[in-house]
């Protein structure tokens, strides 16, 4: 996927719409007329000849227009409330992915590029662009001025150019002290809403007072900067509405003197002054609504910088892939993670077959972590490759990677949502994969004392799961849908002896079943279960060393040997886009 051209796409697609919208302006602005003119005819016909059938004809033949009117206007809402909508759902799934993309770069604000969106839903749905429209018909107007008399026009023209003068002026005024609120707002909106995350520490320590001290800190600054922007804007808005009356008195004044000097019939001195009102309006509506294009605009802006997946070297195919069957080959990898000046990982190689568990060990900060997210392919290397079974993993289509991977992170957090989405994956599940992967996970026993069982909801901020629990279940989710690779870094560091043994069970269920297994561990059980174990330091392969047919720990295997453990791998995988007939 590419970011510019999905933007250009997008754009392009809605400017069909915004035609659409420009050819009902047309009609609609020029309905705009049907009372002044009706006004002029009632002077110049009615008043004067004292026919009350023309005054009939005239008044159904208005009442018609304006019902046409009415009917146009609500269309062109309707348009623009659609077209806001649909351009919400388009650019969502797009800044969706971007977010992701961004936390994994470990830059930006995630939550800002969802707000772009439903900002420019906002525009798009609002009356920004129909004025917009409509200021382009203004000329139209004018002529229309300039039929009646082309003093009326001059004085018009000479109003809106004064309004566009004061648009200006409220624009250099303001546009700092603006600017410097919002983005002032946004950094203690940030950095306040980071530390309410960490309510318990808060409250256990007391430190709400030194909490208050910094947003109220942050909040006066982006007051200041807010009161001098309505402060301007204040006056500038009230100058700007006087004008418009003086500029109707004088056309009103024109008229009279037109009048007076039979230059121009009565009726036209007030059909003038409702004209000018209509040729003047979009330019009142330019000054109102100029807030809303710029703020429009830099949500574009910004949105396009975080929808060009190039820049991250985030780019990957799109096309699925059939299930993995060969190894898992890592070959001279190096990787700089993102924001940091020196390499995690310097040069390692290595390879793991199918039906083999690698684990790795290391000290802190040997690199252990990195090596895991980069075998599921968070990450594209600085130089090297991972390739699974022949395939770029970075560069391999997610959601078909996906259904052939299994990855538990070193901190584990959980869905929004119920034990059983949790460990489906968010996707629309079989309820026996779940019980027989939380059967061989040691889930089950728990879900059995939860309130609602798998429904039960749990989500980050629930306390009904302890960690070593959230851990388990982490595992579960990471064993469904069998796995071809299953990476696992530190999953035993919350687990009990009993917890233990089901990790073990898990990761020999998986080699069983033919899965390339790395787990990163410190503990021995889970070093006992692996063929290999591979020594990290300081982002370099120490050594590889490799375990004899040695007796695994307790009653590891013994399980796998049961059904259960067997069952629970057995569910087949996802469909795949083409088939995969070799594992139908
Ligand atoms: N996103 C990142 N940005 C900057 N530096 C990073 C990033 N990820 C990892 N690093 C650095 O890479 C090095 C290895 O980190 P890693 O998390 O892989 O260590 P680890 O072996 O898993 O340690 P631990 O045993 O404590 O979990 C560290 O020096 C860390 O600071
Ligand atoms: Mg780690």
């Amino acid at each position: 996927m590419n970011g510019p051209s999905v933007l250009a796409k997008i754009g392009r697609q809605c400017v069909r719409g915004l035609l659409l919208s420009f050819a009902l302006s047309v009609p609609i602005n020029l309905l705009m007329l049907v009372s002044p003119l009706y006004m002029v005819q009632l002077f110049d016909r009615v008043l004067g000849s004292g026919n009350l059938n023309t005054l009939f004809w005239l008044t159904v033949i208005a009442l018609g227009a304006l019902a046409v009117h009415a009917l146009l206007d609500y269309t062109r809402t309707r348009l623009h409330q659609a077209l806001g909508h649909w351009l919400n759902r388009r650019l969502g799934f797009e800044a969706l992915e971007a977010i992701v993309r961004g936390v994994l770069r470990g830059g930006g604000d995630p939550s800002r590029s969802l707000q772009d969106v439903a900002e420019l839903r906002g525009f798009v749905a609002g009356r920004a662009i129909p004025s917009a429209l409509e200021f382009l018909i203004s000329p139209l107007f004018l002529a229309a001025l300039f039929l009646m008399h082309p003093f009326y026009a001059a004085v018009a023209a000479g109003g809106a150019f004064l309004m566009l003068v004061i648009a200006v002026v409220n624009e250099v005024a303001t546009f700092r002290p603006i600017r410097q609120a919002n983005e002032s707002a946004g950094r203690s909106t940030s950095a306040i809403g980071a530390a309410l995350r960490n309510a318990e520490v808060i409250e256990g320590m007391g430190m709400m007072p030194a909490i208050l001290r910094r947003w109220w800190k942050l909040n006066q600054e982006t007051l200041r900067h807010a009161d001098e922007a309505a402060r301007r804007s204040a006056a500038i808005s009230a100058l700007s509405g006087k004008i418009r009356n003086a500029l109707q008195m004088a056309v009103m004044a024109t008229g009279a003197a037109l009048v007076v000097n039979h230059m121009a019939s009565p009726g036209t001195m007030f059909g003038a002054m409702i004209i000018t009102g209509f040729a003047l309006g979009p330019f009142q509506a330019l000054i109102d609504g100029w807030r809303q294009w710029v703020g429009a605009y830099a949500s574009l802006k910004r949105l396009q910088t975080v929808l060009e997946p190039e820049r991250d070297g985030m780019e990957r195919s799109t096309m699925p892939l059939p299930a993995p069957e060969g190894p898992l080959v890592v070959e001279r990898l190096v990787f700089v993670p993102p924001g940091a000046s020196k390499p995690a990982l310097k040069g390692v190689s290595f390879t793991v077959e199918p039906g083999e568990v690698l684990a790795v060990v290391g000290r802190s900060a040997a690199g252990k972590s990195t090596l895991a997210r980069m075998l599921v392919g968070l990450w594209k290397p600085t130089a090297g490759s991972i390739r699974l079974d022949g395939h770029d993993v970075h560069g391999w289509d997610r959601a078909s990677f996906g259904s052939y991977v299994g990855f538990l992170p070193q901190n584990v957090s959980l869905f929004d949502g119920t034990v059983r989405e949790n460990i489906a994956r968010l996707e629309a599940s079989d309820p026996r994969d779940v019980v027989e992967v939380a059967k061989l996970c040691g889930v089950h026993e728990i879900v059995g004392r939860l309130p609602l069982g798998y429904d039960t909801p749990i989500g980050e901020g629930s306390y009904l799961l302890t960690g070593g629990q959230r851990q388990r279940v982490g595992l579960a989710r990471a064993l469904y849908g069998r796995p071809r690779l299953l990476v696992l870094d530190e999953p035993d560091t919350s687990l009990d002896a009993e917890g233990e043994q089901a990790l073990v069970r898990a990761m020999l269920a998986a080699k069983a079943d033919g899965a390339i297994v790395v787990v990163v561990t410190h503990r021995q059980a889970a070093l006992d279960a692996a063929d290999r174990i591979l020594v990290l330091n300081d982002g370099q392969v120490e050594r590889i060393e490799t375990r004899g047919n040695q007796a695994p720990a307790a009653d590891g295997p013994a399980r796998l040997s049961g059904q259960g453990a067997q069952a629970a791998l057995t569910r087949p995988a996802p469909a795949l886009a083409g088939g995969d007939p070799k594992r139908a």
